[in-house]
């Protein structure tokens, strides 16, 4: 890793296991407009008080310490992020940050009919988008009520805007078929998607929810090779997924598979959730509460010091498989 944007002092991020840190996600609100059940549980309501979120004033000022630092990767993420008013303001504020290079957003798109043009203004760039279906009426199951035409259209758009590249995230879970797969990726040859599998992570309420969901991504890979010729391929981004691509052309399928296959020993990134928690790990209750911080006026050096001392402890690795049954957060808090 280049330390190019390391502080004049040469710090950088670096954990106790030696893994620089370079992408931070920032979940800008934890509301939904869908209730994907393996995301947040039907009827939740405790959503954070909007005197925590962190303000936009404060965003900035967090992200451009987490710059000096040498991040230079922002995910935009939720619950959904477009539901958090005027995002786009803040994603030209972070798009000047020097040092931020990389300014993507995760997206249900529902919203993306009218506001992908503002964000591309804002300077995002790529954006990934969920699609777990392409079955109107499994779509509605899953979400809780949502429209796939709504998310079609909200692509459609996206394309025109000129989002590239485009990443299809599709949850695989215990009852998703084969033809709910090869239809997934039929449909993003395509459009000219980028196709990412996902396993189901156990987060949510447990013994409901997404617990009990994991169908392991090993034998659907194993299913499309023999239909498909696929071969390494080249990662596009700064997330987990490995690629492969379809021999003799440039589409590219990725698998993420914290389950079957966990990719922790190369972990990059850290999260912060609306009301500014610090999150060392996705799988884990590790955390910085930064807003404490900020709104008792603290320093941008001892704010830099804070979370380098929290990065220090950074959990080696998630324990999905070894505690099935702890959950220790909504996925909602922190947008995957
Ligand atoms: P790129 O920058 O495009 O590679 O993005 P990404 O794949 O990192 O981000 P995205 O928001 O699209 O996440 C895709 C899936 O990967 C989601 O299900 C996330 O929860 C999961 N994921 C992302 N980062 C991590 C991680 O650090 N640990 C685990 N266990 N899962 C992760
Ligand atoms: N397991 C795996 N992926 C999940 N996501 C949300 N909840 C889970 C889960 N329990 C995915 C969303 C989105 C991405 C940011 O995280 O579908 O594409
Ligand atoms: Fe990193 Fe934790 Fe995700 Fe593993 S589970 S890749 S350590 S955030």
């Amino acid at each position: 890793m280049q330390r190019t944007h390391s502080t004049s002092n040469h710090r950088a991020l670096i954990d106790s296991f030696g893994r620089p840190i370079e992408y931070v996600r920032l979940s800008v609100t934890d509301k939904c407009n869908l209730r994907c059940f393996y995301c947040m549980p039907k009827g939740f309501k405790s959503f954070e008080e909007p005197d925590n979120w962190l303000t936009f004033d404060e965003i900035g000022r967090v992200i451009a310490v987490f710059s000096e630092l040498g991040v230079q990767r922002i995910r935009l993420t939720g619950g959904e992020p477009l539901v958090r008013h005027n995002l786009a303001q803040l994603t030209h504020r972070l798009s000047a940050i020097e040092g931020i290079k990389d300014l993507s957003l995760s997206t249900n798109a529902t919203l993306l009919g009218k506001q992908a043009a503002a964000l591309y203004k804002g300077g995002i760039r790529r954006i990934n988008v969920s699609l777990d279906t392409l079955n109107e009426k499994r779509f509605a199951e899953i979400t809780g009520g949502g429209k796939l035409s709504q998310i079609l259209s909200g692509l459609e758009k996206a394309r025109q805007v000129g989002f590239k590249p485009i990443k299809i995230n599709m949850v695989v879970m215990k009852d998703t078929l084969k033809e709910d797969y090869e239809r997934m990726l039929e449909y993003c040859i395509q459009n000219d998607f980028t196709l990412r599998y996902i396993e189901t992570m156990p987060m949510g309420t447990p013994g409901r929810d997404a617990s009990n969901q994991y169908q392991s991504l090993q034998s659907v890979k194993q299913q499309l090779m023999e239909k498909y010729d696929l071969v390494p391929g080249i990662n596009t981004g700064g997330g987990p997924a490995r690629y492969f691509r379809i021999h003799g052309t440039d589409f590219q399928i990725g698998f993420i598979t914290p389950i079957s296959q966990h990719f922790c020993e190369t972990c990059n990134r850290v999260r912060i959730s609306v009301d500014g928690t610090l999150y060392l790990c996705l799988g884990q209750e590790d955390k910085l509460e930064l807003r404490p911080l900020l709104r008792a006026g603290i320093s941008d050096e001892d704010l830099k010091q804070a979370i380098i001392n929290a990065v220090a402890r950074k959990p080696e690795r998630h324990e999905f498989n070894e505690k099935p049954g702890q959950v220790v957060r909504l996925m909602s808090m922190t947008g995957g």
